[in-house]
């Protein structure tokens, strides 16, 4: 597809005593030219960053006629995201061209007024008060996946990221759309999700060129088919949701009872489908590539995959794991936080500058692309010790982690409004699953992180499971 014009970077992985450096591409040595730069920005966003940006601090470069402004230093995020998030409010126009066509004007794109009136209601329908309502769908659906895992013939090889992706797509869809949804339409969805991010290209020529608002994406047939299913599903959701025909607990029904009670927000079915649709996206591809991780980082750290098996079965012995331990996992709690860290589903968090102004010694132009990068942030030398390392450990052995240091739900008035219910999921599933199994990735498959809208390993992390016996407590 490079036609030999493009090398990605070696990926390293290094294993020793109670040791795991999990794979990272090398950060370059010295500035790839403007082809690299742009092929490389294609292939994988995490590629193209010299030894030097993973150091704090704040730098300037221009791509064509763009100013980009890497910020890479606590008090700088905080300035960014934080006390003038008036002006970086906005997304890049990358990410708002990628995702436009699927979500409208949903939360995770929109800015100013209409970001502003919706933020309220799609953070209090997702906030971590209703999680107990949300738990028996995140308990019951775990338990399905791991029981249709029992049944399959010894041997028997998946791809972890599909599996990952098929679980917290359902988990999602039935607290989004309510459980009479039904498999067909829920498959409908979730197909159609799939093929969208597949074909979306974050790389948006146009803004380079000088068009603040970027180029429009081609459409190809196949994308435009997979944006008419996913409408037509959610749409018909709410259509029945406002005939009295919906799920009485579901998050369609919250927005619409919201909606009814405060005639301000004014959201017709296209406004109610765009956010549906975001909290949909938002919340199950973050949630699943956070998992797949997960199962990667604990086969290559058997120490700490084995101290996750005694804290499960000390805290609940011969019962399944439940959404009213988690308190008490502090080990799968603490992995999942380091896996955060390592790989953070959301690696890039660009916002356009909408006014001028001055970070440290940079002056930053109006329109220009300032990068927010926890992948960089989260490696960081000056910030971490042993920055490569899986060391879930970081998280008990109370060391003070900076919130600017360490933002996978991003901060300040845009920070995801889906953090506990994320975080409490990936706990939960992470408990239940490795309670009855441990995933052993493919023998000497090389595993290559590289980011499209999310952060995945290149190719999916192909695997087996092997059943484990709980043990009853002690
Ligand atoms: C491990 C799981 C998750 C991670 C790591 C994650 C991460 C993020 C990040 C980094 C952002 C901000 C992106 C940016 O500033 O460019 C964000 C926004 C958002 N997330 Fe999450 N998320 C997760 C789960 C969820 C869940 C479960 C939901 C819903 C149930 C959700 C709903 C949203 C929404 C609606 C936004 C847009 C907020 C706004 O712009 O005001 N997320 N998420």
């Amino acid at each position: 597809m490079y036609f030999g014009l493009y090398e990605p970077p070696p990926v390293v992985e290094e294993h020793g005593d109670e040791l795991f450096v999990p794979a990272y591409p090398r950060p370059l040595t010295k500035p790839a030219g403007l082809l690299q730069l742009m092929l490389g920005a294609r292939y994988n966003l995490l590629g193209s960053w010299l030894e030097d940006h993973y150091r704090s601090g704040v730098d300037s470069f221009p791509i064509l006629g763009r100013q980009i402004v890497l910020v890479n230093a606590p008090e700088h995020v905080k300035h960014v995201m934080v006390t003038r998030n008036d002006i970086y409010e906005r997304k890049s126009p990358q990410m708002r061209r990628a995702l436009e066509v699927l979500i409208g004007d949903g939360l995770f794109i929109s800015d100013g007024a209409t970001w502003a009136k919706r933020r309220p209601l799609v953070a209090d329908i997702v906030h971590k008060k209703r999680l107990p309502e949300f738990a028996p769908t995140m308990e019951e659906v775990t338990r399905a996946v791991a029981d249709r895992w029992a049944e399959l013939p010894a041997g028997s090889e998946f791809d972890v990221t599909v599996e990952m992706a098929q679980l917290t797509a359902e988990i999602i869809a039935r607290t989004v759309f309510g459980s009479r949804l039904g498999q067909a339409a829920a498959r409908r969805v979730i197909d159609g999700f799939t093929t969208y991010q597949a074909s979306v290209d974050s790389f948006n020529l146009g803004y380079f060129l000088g068009a603040d608002d970027g180029w429009p994406l081609f459409q190809g047939p196949r994308k435009r088919r997979a944006v008419a299913e996913v409408h037509a599903v959610v749409e018909g959701v709410i259509e029945a949701h406002l005939a009295g025909a919906g799920d009485a607990g579901s998050m369609v029904q919250l927005l619409i009872e919201r909606n009814r009670r405060n005639p301000d927000l004014g959201l017709d079915v296209t406004a109610l489908r765009n956010e549906a649709a975001t909290i949909f996206m938002a919340g199950h591809e973050t949630t699943a590539t956070t998992l797949t991780w997960a199962w990667y980082l604990l086969a290559n750290a058997p120490w700490v995959e084995e101290a996750i098996h005694t804290e499960i079965d000390t805290v609940c012995g011969l019962r399944d794991a439940t959404f009213a331990d988690l308190p008490r996992l502090d080990l799968c709690r603490a992995v999942i936080q380091e896996t955060l860290r390592l790989y953070p589903p959301v690696p890039l968090q660009p916002r356009q500058a909408g006014a001028a102004d001055r970070i440290a010694d940079v002056q930053v132009e109006k329109g220009a692309l300032v990068m927010v990068v926890p992948w960089l942030l989260h490696r960081s030398p000056d910030l971490w010790e042993r920055p490569h390392h899986f060391l879930p450990e970081r998280f008990t052995d109370g060391t003070r982690i900076d919130p600017f240091a360490y933002i996978p739900f991003s901060v300040g008035p845009r920070i995801c409004p889906g953090l506990n219910f994320g975080l409490s999921e990936a706990i939960l599933c992470l408990a239940m699953l490795a309670q009855r199994f441990r995933v052993i990735p493919r023998p000497g498959r090389k595993v290559e992180p590289v980011c499209r809208l999310t952060l995945r390993p290149l190719g999916g992390l192909p695997a087996t499971i092997e059943p484990r016996a709980r043990k009853a407590a002690a």
